[in-house]
């Protein structure tokens, strides 16, 4: 009979970190972990022999409280914290990350979908995370009733069967051509995963070994009987029974991730006493198990936590024997003096493994983060939609912009204005439209300008669709000509000619408006064709004629300014916008041949209101009345006719003129 032991059975990277976090802690003390660090009963009893114990419940207390691989919302991690307990962090990096992914995607307002089993621990915990609504697909009829609000992100239980998967995914892509699905299926359950079935597929028999409340155990079984070749669930080898092996070649043994290596020994030193022919040696298969199981290899991408940061490098752990290094020209495309200025210890982090030898672990970040980023700028290039990135450095010619992969902005692309000083922009977050890649030469060129344009275009549509003729709306005054004023009223610039701009004569814009100032317009024409507005300051203002009607009347002698003249008068300003018009005739007593001939424009005067016609716009005055003496009251002027020696006939003919004037 022989024996084939899956490659990677046992401790998973995430397992072992929290086992060796947990293990770290208890050399100095004892230990509580949230919930059982393993599903592995024989495994939990050495841990506790260990001096670290699974707890559920959490009075008060000063213990050290580790938490596990699976992870939990951060309301647990904060009422331990709370309750004194000194928390660490098991949770598996590739845990951590859905738990981030579901945060973010969330607090954009987007609905959360995770696919996975509704109690498990993981999907508990995931749960926390999300800041919105969320929905729990475990089954093709979940994926079919599920109501799902749109937009929506779904995330994977990382443990979670491949091929299930498949089937829900089939389901909710058709019915949501829309839902965002994030791969977060952990890469050791994939490679978990894909090795049992094929190894189930050339054995005559299948030993899986896990605790029986381990999922990806359960998986694991699942995926074995699925291909039809006997298979049994253990937890240890007092479960093997005899007959199981009557007439078998070949036996494959594959365990969970929380399996440990001398439980998955025992079963094979049991299966090997039964064996007597055709079988692995004992030392073969302690060999085999002597070899570290292979989590990662070249080209795969791990999750890990940076545990230390140096200038030139840093250091991951991703559960594995060794350290992953990360160096500073692999960490990110920008360059940095130091790698402090990127990442901080306790970061999680994605990256890629380039080299792999007994001694080292190399690992590069930047690769994995452009490869990533070059989906979403594709994608950003094609649809033409928005990205949001900060900007990193100013360069010859433009800026430098952080995508994931560096985007290069022309200084002309920057603005729609010209922009003197480009360092203004560096660590601001900008929207840019990619336009212009080339992933052969790793080039990607945006614009801002060219997103600020598309926006103005689309807000100018909808200005010019909603405007209305005779409303008011509100402006900004961009620039001031000779002939008006343009004035943005929201993504298009409408003109107020200089007629349009006050009651009163204008000579120039500038006498009533500035640039940048927030006026309140009147509409006056739209033409959506020709993408033009015409504006009115002068409708927005008091009507000068109801203001003289009300506070002038005729006979009252006021101070005017000359402001134009005519051979048949002058004009005499009023108020702003109203002029009174003193016929050549009534400037003076004195025979006046043409007005300028004894006025002139900017002179002020003082003249008497003969009459006001507000109806039509129309106010006579005259300099000659209101130069005469004013008529004394009907008593005072008969008590000085009585006492009065020395007036002259003048005066009195003056009086008389008055009097017959009026
Ligand atoms: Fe293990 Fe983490 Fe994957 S706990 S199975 S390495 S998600």
């Amino acid at each position: 009979m022989k024996v084939i032991i899956s490659e990677y059975a046992g401790f998973c990277p995430g397992v072992k970190r929290a086992l060796k976090k947990a293990e770290d802690v208890a050399a100095v003390g004892p230990v509580l972990t949230h919930g059982p660090l393993v599903h592995n009963t024989d495994m939990l009893a050495h841990l506790e022999a260990k001096g670290i114990k699974a707890a559920e419940d959490f009075q008060q207390g000063t213990d050290t409280v580790v938490l596990r691989s699976h992870g939990v919302g951060p309301e647990v991690a904060d009422d331990l914290a709370a309750k004194g307990y000194n928390v660490i962090d098991g949770t598996c990096p590739y845990v951590t990350r859905i738990h981030n992914l579901v945060r973010d995607i969330s607090r954009q307002g987007k609905h959360i979908v995770i696919i996975g089993k509704d109690d498990h621990p993981e999907v508990e915990g995931i749960k926390g995370w999300s800041e919105s609504s969320l929905t729990v697909v475990d089954s093709i009829e979940d994926a079919e009733g599920a109501s799902i609000p749109i937009p929506a992100a779904a995330v994977i239980q990382t443990t979670y069967n491949l091929d299930k998967l498949k089937d829900i995914l089939k389901i909710l892509r058709s019915r949501y051509p829309d839902l965002d699905i994030i791969d977060t299926i952990c890469p050791t359950t994939k490679d978990r995963q894909r090795e049992v079935a094929q190894l189930a597929a050339k054995v005559d028999l299948m030993l899986v070994i896990g605790g029986a409340n381990s999922s990806n155990t359960r998986e694991l079984v699942n995926i074995c009987s699925q291909s039809g070749v006997p298979t049994h669930h253990i937890q240890n080898k007092s479960q093997l029974e005899l007959n199981w092996f009557n007439n078998i070649q070949t036996v494959g043994i594959a365990a969970g991730a929380s399996t440990p290596e001398w439980i998955i020994r025992e079963v094979v030193d049991v299966v090997n006493e039964i064996n007597n022919d055709g079988v692995e040696t004992k030392e073969e298969t302690s060999e085999i198990l002597e070899q570290e199981t292979k989590p990662i290899a070249v080209g795969d991408i791990v999750v890990g936590e940076v545990v230390q940061v140096n200038p030139d490098e840093i250091l991951v752990d991703v559960g594995y024997k060794l350290e992953g290094l990360i160096r500073k020209d692999e960490l990110s495309f920008r360059r940095v003096d130091d790698c402090s200025e990127l990442v901080a210890v306790g970061d999680s982090i994605e990256a890629e493994v380039t080299k792999l030898s007994d001694d080292l672990l190399e690992m590069s970040a930047r690769k994995v983060a452009q490869s990533k980023a070059w989906t979403k700028v594709k994608e950003a290039f094609e649809n033409q939609t928005p990205l949001t990135a900060p900007v990193v450095e100013v360069v010859k010619g433009g800026l430098i912009v952080d995508l994931g992969l560096r985007g290069f902005m022309p200084a002309s692309l920057v603005d729609l204005r010209f922009v003197e000083d480009l360092n203004q922009f560096v660590g601001q977050e900008v929207t840019i439209l990619v336009i212009e890649l080339e992933r052969r030469r790793n080039k990607v060129i945006v614009s801002r300008k060219a997103y600020l344009l598309k926006e103005l275009e689309e807000k100018k549509s909808e200005t010019l669709a909603n405007l209305e003729e005779g409303s008011v709306v509100k402006g900004i005054v961009r620039r001031l000509t000779n002939f008006g004023a343009f004035v943005d009223i929201g993504g298009i610039d409408g003109l107020i000619h200089i007629s349009e701009l006050a009651h009163n004569r204008v000579e120039h814009p500038s006498e009533v408006l500035s640039e940048n100032q927030e006026v309140d317009v009147y509409v006056l024409k739209v033409d959506p064709e020709e993408e033009r507005v015409s504006l009115s300051l002068k409708e927005t203002l008091p009507d000068p004629w109801t203001q003289i009607g009300k506070e002038f009347k005729a006979g009252d002698v006021v101070e005017g300014k000359v402001v134009r003249l005519a051979d048949f008068g002058a004009f005499v300003e009023l108020i702003p916008g109203v002029d009174g018009l003193v016929h050549v005739s009534q400037i003076s007593e004195e025979h006046v041949e043409k007005p300028g001939d004894v006025l002139s424009v900017g002179e002020d005067v003082k003249v008497k209101i003969l009459d006001i016609d507000t109806q039509a716009k129309r106010v006579s005055l005259s300099i000659r009345e209101a130069t005469r003496t004013p008529r004394k009251p009907a008593k005072e002027e008969k008590s000085q006719e009585q006492g009065s020696i020395g007036v002259t006939i003048g005066e009195r003919l003056g009086n008389l003129f008055d009097q017959s004037d009026e």
